[in-house]
């Protein structure tokens, strides 16, 4: 029995690998940007015992270090940092239409946020002797996935594979390993009804991933099958 932290559980592929990993007998801290709207989180905690909720907003600093204390020094086997935000309409991130103000706060969410929980909960990592940082990013992060548009989306996701990249070598002391993961176009709210893969083939995909890395893997972009993401 491992303890797992998913940064983003309250829908979609976080609520989906809270429930995978609780049912598998895990510990789960699943984190929530508000947990008084975590209504799917709540349905799921009720039949679980092995769920625990605590409040959690990315993009604010000051949530991480609360709850990076509320958590205290307990050692923590993984982390999936889920927590991701779109950037707007893709009609809004356009060369001609581009809501500055939406780009800053998509970086804190999808960049700057990661960062911080990695920092804050370091400790917890290393004293589990084996622990995984896993950061959700995306293919269109990739320079092989040319695609015009999405300024918002494709630049903070990028910008937090890069920092994924670069804990990994900060950290290659520590007996931590850092990977970057594509979860597929998985059907949630942020990947719309005609995506290709359910958030449950998804979870179990990335939970594949994640149980058979070693020291040797860190740094390294994963898609959900497994396979190596190129750069
Ligand atoms: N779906 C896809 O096809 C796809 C493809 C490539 C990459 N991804 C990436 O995979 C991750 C999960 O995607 P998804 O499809 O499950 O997205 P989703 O259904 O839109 O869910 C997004 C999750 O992120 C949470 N979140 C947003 N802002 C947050 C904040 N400030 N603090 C804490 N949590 C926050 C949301 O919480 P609230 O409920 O509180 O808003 C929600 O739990 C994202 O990082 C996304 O960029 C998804």
């Amino acid at each position: 029995m491992s303890t797992v932290m998913i940064v983003g559980a309250t829908r979609g592929i976080g609520l989906e690998l809270t429930k995978q990993y609780s049912e598998e007998g895990d510990k789960v801290i699943a984190c929530a940007r508000d947990v008084s709207a975590a209504s799917q989180l709540d349905k799921l905690v009720a039949s679980s015992e092995n769920i625990r909720i605590e409040e959690l907003d990315i993009a604010e600093a000051s949530s991480i270090e609360s709850a990076a204390s509320r958590i205290g020094k307990d050692s923590i086997d993984s982390i999936i940092i889920v927590a991701g935000y779109v950037g707007g309409m893709p009609e809004n991130q356009t060369i001609d239409n581009i809501d500055l103000d939406e780009w800053h706060r998509t970086l804190n969410i999808n960049t700057i946020g990661p960062l911080l929980v990695a920092r804050a909960f370091k400790e917890n990592l290393s004293s589990s002797g084996n622990g995984n940082l896993m950061i959700l990013s995306s293919q269109l992060a990739a320079s092989t996935w040319p695609m015009g548009g999405m300024y918002v989306y494709s630049t903070t996701k990028a910008a937090v594979s890069k920092v994924g990249q670069i804990l990994a070598l900060d950290w290659a002391q520590d007996p931590i390993i850092v990977s970057i993961m594509h979860p597929g176009w998985v059907k949630t709210d942020m990947g719309g009804p005609a995506a290709e893969i359910t958030a449950e083939e998804s979870a179990s995909g990335i939970r594949n991933v994640l149980s058979g890395l070693k020291k040797e893997d860190s740094g390294n972009f994963y898609k959900w099958n497994g396979e190596i993401h190129p750069w």
